[in-house]
This record gives structure tokens, C-alpha cells and sequence, in this order.
């Protein structure tokens, strides 16, 4: 009785490892010996995209979490529209915001000429994410590679999938944790806004409803975003509005100076259970730096495609 009572405390155990570490598939030196040169070839891309255009690396930044986010890094969030298939780029929280599409397009091509038909779309997303933020000054860490490219896509998923702006904490952190990501993990991640930039259909209704926001921060950014609907939608502010492009910690700096951008920005500084993460970050950047990591390899273990799921896609926009 009694080992039978153990074969299944084992067998338990078993698939609790299993479970918590279900991307063991995933590893750093997953193409070590079928594209040697993948990393300096995605980043010299990367590293002239952001020297044209520094807000690029925003954008790319941005693309890997709305992967990951909907339905796992599966490279769903690339796949175009067409007749017969609906994708993910006119979700609400994609059509007219998400950019950088034609950057990844470059990375790919150049990864193809090196290494033909190996290379995923979601781990080339994984790994431009992580040089942009390098490049822009932020941490560095090893990106955990092997995902394989989806062969759908979902517009449902990631109208319901994504965080709106419009989020309170309670919908942030159930969004996160069902993820599996924690509410430590929503705060660092958050510090993504650091960088980058929102239009005024974002943050319009925080700037003129509310009233957990600096008054002058306030009036600065309707100055460039008018009060009705339908105006001016598309007007852009930064969403750290210091270093938009520095990858830093001020962001946090921000919302304890009740100058976050977005409403879902300021619910992680407002009298809650997550002010006194936003405090130490906005005093410490190297726990923001260390923790954004451990945030961004967590977010990039989601539901990958491994094994014989998925495919290697040949153009990033369509399936095989
Ligand atoms: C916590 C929930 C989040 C919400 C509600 C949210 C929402 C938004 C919104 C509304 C915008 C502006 C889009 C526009 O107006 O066109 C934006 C931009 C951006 N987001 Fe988030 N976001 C969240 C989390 C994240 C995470 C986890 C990251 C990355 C780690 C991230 C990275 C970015 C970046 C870099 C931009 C600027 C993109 C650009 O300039 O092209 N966001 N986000």
C-alpha cells in the first residue's frame, strides 16, 4: 500500500515538474548547428531599422507581446488578411497601432539567405524584441529559441486576448495570471511602456475624465489630442514622456507622479496592491532590469509550437 501510495506521489510530482517547466523544448542554442549566424544577422537588421527610426524598436517590442499574448508566440500576430483568412492585424488592439511588419519581413529574408527554411517567424519576434531593447539601452539576456510558426490565427482571441488601455488592475492581473505570468510580472513587463508611443484614442479619456493625473501633465498632452471623438485619433505622445526612446526606468518615475499616459499605466500607481512594486522600480533600475527579464523569458515560454506542431514558415505573412 505504502508504495503505491509513493508510485503515485511520484507520478504526481512528475507532472507538476512537467507542467511548471513545459518548455524545456525551448533553449538558447537551438539553431547552434543549423544557422550559426542567426544572431548578428537579425541584429544588424534590427540595429539599422532603429537607427532609421528610433521609435522602431517600440514597435518590434510590441509585436513579440501581442504574439505571445493570443493564443502563444506562434507568430499568429504576422500572418496578413487575405480572402479566404482572417488574421490577427485588425484586432482592436493591432489595426492602425501595430507596426514593424515590414522590418520583420527584412529579418527574414536575410535569415532565409543564411539559413533556408529553419529559422521560425515567432523566434525571429523573440529575438528582435530582445535587440531592441538592447539597442535602446535596456538589459540583455539569452533568448530561449525552437518555437514553431502557426498555421491559424485568431481575431477573436486577440480582441479578447490583449489588455486594453481601458483596463483596470483587476482585469490586468487576471489577464497576466492566466497566462501564467504574475502580478510582479505585469508590473516589470508594463515598463515596456518606457518606450514608444500611444495615439490619443488610447489615453484621450484619461487625459479629459479622470482625475488620478497631474494637471499639467494633463493639459500638455490635450494640447495635441482634442477632447471629441473622431478627432485627431491618431495624434501620437510618447508613452514615457521623458526618454522615449531610452529604455530606463522613468516610466515608473512617471506614475509615481501620477503622469502615466494610458489609464491601464496609472491603475499600476493608484492607492493598490502594486504601488510598492512601481516605487522600488522607479528608484531602482537594476531590480526593473533584472526583473523585466525574468518577465520577458516568461512571457516568451507561452504555448510555444514545438516538435512537429506548426511549421517554419517561408514568408512570415502566410502559412506554407
Ligand atoms: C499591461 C497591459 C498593457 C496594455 C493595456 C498596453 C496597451 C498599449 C497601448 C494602448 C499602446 C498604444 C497603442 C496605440 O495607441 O497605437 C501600447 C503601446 C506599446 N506597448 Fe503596451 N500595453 C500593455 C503591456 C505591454 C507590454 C507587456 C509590453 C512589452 C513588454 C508593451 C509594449 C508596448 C510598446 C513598446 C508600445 C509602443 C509601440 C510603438 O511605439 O509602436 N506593452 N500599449
Amino acid at each position: 500500500m505504502a508504495s503505491f501510495f509513493k508510485f503515485f506521489l511520484t507520478l504526481a510530482l512528475l507532472v507538476l515538474v512537467m507542467g511548471s517547466s513545459t518548455n524545456a523544448q525551448l533553449s538558447t542554442n537551438f539553431y547552434a548547428n543549423t544557422c550559426k549566424n542567426l544572431l548578428p544577422t537579425v541584429k544588424s537588421v534590427v540595429q539599422s531599422a532603429i537607427s532609421k527610426e528610433a521609435r522602431m524598436g517600440a514597435s518590434l517590442l510590441r509585436l513579440f507581446f501581442h504574439d505571445c499574448f493570443v493564443n502563444g508566440c506562434d507568430g499568429s500576430v504576422l500572418l496578413d488578411d487575405t480572402s479566404s483568412f482572417t488574421g490577427e492585424k485588425n484586432a482592436n488592439a493591432n489595426r492602425n497601432s501595430a507596426r514593424g511588419f515590414q522590418v520583420i519581413d527584412n529579418i527574414k529574408s536575410a535569415v532565409e539567405k543564411a539559413c533556408p527554411g529553419v529559422v521560425s517567424c515567432a523566434d525571429i519576434l523573440a529575438i528582435t524584441a530582445r535587440d531592441s531593447v538592447v539597442i535602446l539601452g535596456g538589459p540583455s539576456w539569452r533568448v530561449k529559441l525552437g518555437r514553431r510558426d502557426a498555421r491559424t490565427a485568431s481575431l477573436s482571441a486577440a480582441n479578447s486576448g490583449i489588455p486594453a488601455p481601458t483596463s483596470n488592475l483587476n482585469q490586468l492581473t487576471s489577464r497576466f495570471n492566466a497566462l501564467g505570468l504574475s502580478n510582479k510580472d505585469l508590473v516589470a513587463l508594463a515598463g515596456g511602456h518606457t518606450i514608444g508611443q500611444a495615439r490619443c484614442t488610447s489615453f484621450r479619456a484619461h487625459i479629459y475624465n479622470e482625475t488620478n493625473i497631474d494637471a499639467s501633465f494633463a493639459r500638455t498632452r490635450q494640447g495635441n489630442c482634442p477632447r471629441a471623438n473622431g478627432t485627431g485619433d491618431n495624434n501620437l505622445a510618447p508613452l514615457d514622456l521623458q526618454t522615449p526612446t531610452c529604455f530606463d526606468n522613468n516610466y515608473f518615475k512617471n506614475l509615481v507622479n501620477r503622469k502615466g499616459l494610458l489609464h491601464s499605466d496609472q491603475q499600476l500607481f493608484n492607492g493598490g496592491s502594486t504601488d510598492s512594486q512601481v516605487r522600488t522600480y522607479s528608484n531602482n533600475p537594476s531590480t526593473f532590469s533584472s526583473d523585466f527579464v525574468a518577465g520577458m523569458i516568461k512571457m516568451g515560454d507561452i504555448s510555444p509550437l514545438t516538435g512537429s506542431r506548426g511549421e517554419i514558415r517561408k514568408n512570415c505573412r502566410r502559412v506554407n
